[in-house]
């Protein structure tokens, strides 16, 4: 099974940020393996990590394009807010009737979900945000 993959071409030019969109592709590997039942963990529990975690990097990232004086930041932070409210709904289809999401359309709708995002938006802020610092390794 190919499951979602961090590469080099993702960076944005901030480890920190780089590493919550690792932990985020990890946690939505880690749905996929609950959705199949070849995890310990229940889908329920992963899909609120992952939008605790959502909501967490959201914030994070606005913080810092906030800092490094962004000029689209109105604009991203409108689409964080879609995109949480995508998962939500998500959620909800699948607590209405869990055989309505299989594994494979969840891996599928999420890591489009995240690709698109960082490479149509976060890589945008590369720019501003590279060599800014990090005060995750500071
Ligand atoms: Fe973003
Ligand atoms: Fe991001």
């Amino acid at each position: 099974m190919a499951y979602l993959e961090w590469t080099d071409n993702l960076s944005v030019g901030v480890t920190r940020m780089d590493d919550h969109h690792k932990k985020l592709i990890a946690l939505i590997n880690m749905l996929f393996d609950a959705m199949s039942g070849d995890a310990t963990r229940t889908v329920d529990t992963v899909l609120n990590d992952l939008l605790d975690y959502t909501r967490y990097h959201f914030g994070e990232e606005e913080k810092l394009l906030a800092a490094c004086n962004y000029p689209d930041l109105e604009a991203h932070q409108g689409v964080h807010r879609s995109m949480v409210k995508e998962v939500l709904d998500m959620r909800q289809r699948y607590a209405d009737n869990p055989a309505s999401v299989t594994p494979n359309e969840a891996l599928d709708f999420l890591s489009k979900w995240l690709m698109r995002h960082i490479i149509g938006k976060d890589l945008r802020y590369r720019t501003y945000a590279e060599g800014h610092q990090d005060p995750g390794t500071a």
